[in-house]
């Protein structure tokens, strides 16, 4: 019925893909993340996307946005300004967690799309594209687009939910807005336009918690900008963030933050 193949990753595949340093890297050489996140509402939202792409494989963090106080509070090694057109040079966005959708918002999220980099779309940015109609917009890209939904923004953005077959779900919505679809859940789908599809083997209840969304959505960034293919970016991302929830937990009872705290040993085990 040409329902697609899936690939389940394991360990091997993500320490394949994953970035690492080499002698004569530099912090510029390794990729600069720009996280475009959180507001005055949700700076929660900006320090859990800055961690996640703190512990990823990019050699630099810009923070741009109306939480830049608490990021700066949070991360003080993180370079951090007000607008995404102050932030300066990145070799990928991450846009959207706890961002709003007020004008602001919109604003900031325009100027990211307009980035001829890679770029992860996540909450507050998923609501903007379907409610300012510029979803078709992502097709119009030279670079490509993440967007990373839980069940009602897929909703949203689909004009229905993902269903029973929430992998032809992912499979459709990826091919109509030209992007890889990370639909989250218990095993989050990562879909591409060309109709390829992974699935995350690590997931785990722990991360039924709010925030660990903005975790993943900053890892993610960091993935992108350290040049990895768009769909390796999303399916590690995923699968790193599940080993961290699973390693959090084993120590007690999980936030957000103790995802993101996690991550780092999460990838040393990678091997
Ligand atoms: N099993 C495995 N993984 C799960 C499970 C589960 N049962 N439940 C959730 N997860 C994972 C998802 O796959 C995803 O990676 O946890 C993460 C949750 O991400 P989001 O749904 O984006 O939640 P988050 O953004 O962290 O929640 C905070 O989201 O909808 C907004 O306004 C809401 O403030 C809230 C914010
Ligand atoms: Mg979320």
């Amino acid at each position: 019925d040409g329902h697609p193949a899936c690939y389940v990753p394991d360990a091997d595949d993500v320490a394949a893909w994953w970035p690492r340093p080499v002698a004569n890297d530099n912090k510029y050489s390794r990729g600069v993340v720009g996280v475009a996140t959180g507001s005055g509402q949700y700076p929660g939202a900006a320090v859990l996307s800055v961690s996640g792409a703190l512990a990823g494989p990019a050699g630099l963090v810009r923070y741009a946005g109306s939480a830049a106080d608490a990021v700066r509070a949070h991360h003080p090694p993180v370079i951090a300004s007000d607008r995404v057109a102050e932030a300066g040079r990145v070799q990928a966005w991450t846009c959207g967690s706890g961002l709003g959708t007020d004008e602001r918002a919109y604003a900031e999220l325009r100027t990211v799309l307009g980035a001829p980099v890679p770029v992860c779309l996540d909450a507050g940015a998923l609501t903007l594209l379907v409610d300012t109609r510029m979803a078709d917009w992502l097709r119009d890209r030279d670079a490509p687009t993440v967007v990373t939904p839980h069940d009602g923004e897929f909703q949203r953005l689909a004009g229905g939910a993902p269903g029973d077959d929430r992998v032809a779900a992912a499979v459709h919505l990826a091919d109509r807005m030209d992007s890889v679809v990370l639909l989250k859940g218990d095993r989050t789908i990562i879909a591409t336009p060309d109709g390829r599809v992974f699935v995350n083997p690590t997931g785990t209840p722990a991360l039924a918690t709010g925030g660990t969304g903005d975790v993943l959505a900053g890892l993610l960034g960091s993935l992108l900008a350290a040049g990895l293919p768009t769909e390796h970016a999303a399916a590690a991302a995923a699968f790193v963030h599940g080993l961290a929830g699973r390693l959090a937990a084993a120590r007690g009872p999980v936030t957000a933050a103790d995802v993101a705290a996690h991550l780092a040993e999460a990838v040393a085990t990678l091997r």
